[in-house]
This record gives C-alpha cells, structure tokens and sequence, in this order.
C-alpha cells in the first residue's frame, strides 16, 4: 500500500477520507487536483501533505513543460500560492513547497529540478520515518501499552509513518506491544486509519472514543503516549490534532510519558512558542453532521479547530530522525539543527 506516489508524470494517492471501507487511489494531473485532495483530507497528515504539494508543482512544471523559462516559473508561484492556502498548520507544506521553488529559481532546467527535488522530498521523508523509528523503538519495552491520537502513520507520511514508525520499528524488534487509539472527533483519523494500518501489521490495537482517555490511563496500564506533529515551535511547543493537548495533560496527571514523533522538517525555528502557530478552524459542518445525519442541534454554535498546542511543559522527549530531543527543548532542537 502506497499513501503517494509519482508515477508516469501523475500523482497517485488514496482517497482516505474513504478508508476504511474502500482502498481507493485517485490520479491527479495538476496542482489544482493536489489542492482540492488536501483542502479536503483525501491526503492528510503533516509530512504527506508536504509530499503531495511538492509534486502539486511537479505537475505544474510538466504541464508547462514546452513555455519559456518565466512561464514556468511564474506558472510555479501560482501553484505555490494556491497549495500554501489549502492549510494553515502543518508547517510541511510550506517547507515543501518554500523548498521546491528555491531549486526551481537557481536552475537553467526548472522542469527536471522540480521533479527531482519534490522526489528527493519524497525518497528521504521515508528514510526519515526509519530513522525515527530506530530511534522510538530504543523507547519501548516488551509489554508497553501504548496510546496513540489520530493517524501519525504511513498513512500521514510517504511511507512508515512517525508516531506509528515507532510502534512498528518496534514491533519488528520483536517487542510484544499493545496500542490504544483514540478515535479522534470529528474526522476519525484514529478509529478509521491508525486502527487499519496496525490491524494490517497485525499489532493488537483498540479503538476508544477521545473521552475513554483517561479511563484507559487509569484502569488498562497505559505505559507511553506517542503523538506525531504538525508544527513545533522553537522552544518545544507541539500542534497536533485537536484533543492532543487534553491527552498530554492525562498523561502528566498519571506520570505516563508523552511523546511526540517528528522530523526536523515539522520544526519551524521561525516561531518562538506555540502561541504563534497557526491553527486551522474547519467547516462546522464537520460537527454538526455525522454521516450527513444532524447530530448538533441547530441554532447551536459549532467551534471547529483541527489542532491544538500541547506546551513543551508535558512533553518528555521529541523523536526525530537526529535522535531523541529532550528539555531544554530550546537547546536540543537547535543541537540537532547544527548535526
Ligand atoms: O487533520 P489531519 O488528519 O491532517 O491531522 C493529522 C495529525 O494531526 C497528525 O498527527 C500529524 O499531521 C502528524 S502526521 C505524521
């Protein structure tokens, strides 16, 4: 199973929000396909959406392929603009696509530079995930159960998956494990997608509501929470999908560690704290439909945000591809950025 793939000058991806009754790929041939696969979770998760932008330009810049070198250029700052607007939080996107167009503005050959970079993006995203899994493996021990929010899993990324690249990594040690996934509101990434990678890797995982959270904490022995990330401030601060926060805070209450799984790429040294990460509020439709069935009565204000920040206070070590960074998160972030 492929989350993204470039294959004969077209994007392939799954339509997840269709999992996990249907595994069904769609094909994109321009940026505009990309956008709308983004704005609407067809393709989700931090570093796969970063994925997915990049080669949103490679088709912009096969598309143009025979125009003049402005052309393409100025084709390829369209498409920037259009795919940085799909979502406001996972700092990925921006560094994809803030990546890929550097290429393309120091090249005589814009074309071949922005397939090869926005593939290179791709090829090392899934390197990365191995290495955090090394890493996170070395965390876990024969008996952990652990408690995962929302999809960090192949599925989120080109492939292996962060918060769930752990889990596997350590499951292919050998470590007999059991993972608790929280199903996530409203969107049930956790319940449709996590609990559909770990049953297809055959880890025992039970799926509970967000609000069995603290009961599992307390009565099922819950050893080690690990969450993935979209953004991570400079100082530690973590935006993940909404009711991390809440989870971090259990877990402080129950002295259960709490993890978060990311690579270098989902750190944005440009923000100082995670006041200033931007979180994304979606349509309240979201809320107050289930299955397009009403379930909010109206007349009721619906607030919908996609993310929370859990403050780098609750956060006892972050899993990147450079090794396992601890507090201060300051210090040890910027550490990692020199090696
Ligand atoms: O709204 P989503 O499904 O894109 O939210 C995804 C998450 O919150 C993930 O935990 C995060 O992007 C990390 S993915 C490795």
């Amino acid at each position: 199973m492929k989350t993204i793939e470039f294959k004969d000058g077209r994007v392939v991806l799954i339509d997840q929000t269709l999992l996990p009754l249907e595994l069904k790929y769609i094909e994109c041939d321009s940026a505009e396909c990309i956008a709308e696969a983004v704005e609407n979770l067809r393709i989700r998760g931090a570093p796969a959406i970063g994925v997915a932008a990049a080669f949103g330009l490679a088709l912009t810049a096969l598309q143009n392929s025979r125009e003049s070198r402005e052309r393409i250029l100025s084709e390829l700052e369209k498409s920037s603009e259009r795919l940085k607007k799909t979502r406001p939080t996972a700092v990925n996107l921006f560094w994809a696509l803030d990546r890929v167009m550097e290429k393309a503005r120091n090249s005589n050959n814009v074309v071949e530079a922005v397939v090869k970079e926005s593939l290179r993006i791709y090829r090392e995203d899934i390197d990365t995930n191995e290495k955090i899994g090394e890493y996170g493996a070395a965390l876990i021990e024969d008996g952990d159960v652990i408690l995962t929010h929302c999809n960090a899993g192949a599925l989120a990324t080109a492939g292996f998956g962060t918060a769930l690249g752990v889990i596997r990594a350590a499951q292919q040690k050998g470590r007999k494990i059991k993972v608790f996934a929280d199903e996530t509101r409203p969107l049930l990434q956790g319940a449709r997608l996590t609990a559909f990678e770990l049953v297809q890797e055959g880890i025992p995982v039970t799926v509970i509501t967000d609000s069995t959270a603290a009961f599992v904490m307390k009565n099922y022995g819950v050893t080690k929470i690990i969450v993935g990330a979209d953004r991570i401030a400079a100082n530690g601060d973590a935006a993940n999908k909404i009711g991390t926060y809440g989870v971090a805070v259990l877990a402080k209450e129950h002295k259960i560690p709490f993890y978060v799984a990311a690579p270098l790429s989902t750190i944005d040294l440009g923000i100082s704290s995670g006041e200033k990460i931007p979180i994304e509020f979606r349509n309240k439709k979201e809320i107050e439909f289930f299955n397009e069935k009403r379930t909010a009565a109206s007349g009721a204000e619906i607030l919908n945000p996609a993310f929370d920040v859990t403050p780098h206070k609750y956060i006892t070590g972050i899993i990147t591809e450079k090794g396992v960074l601890g507090a201060p998160f300051e210090k040890s972030i910027k550490r990692a950025f020199k090696s």
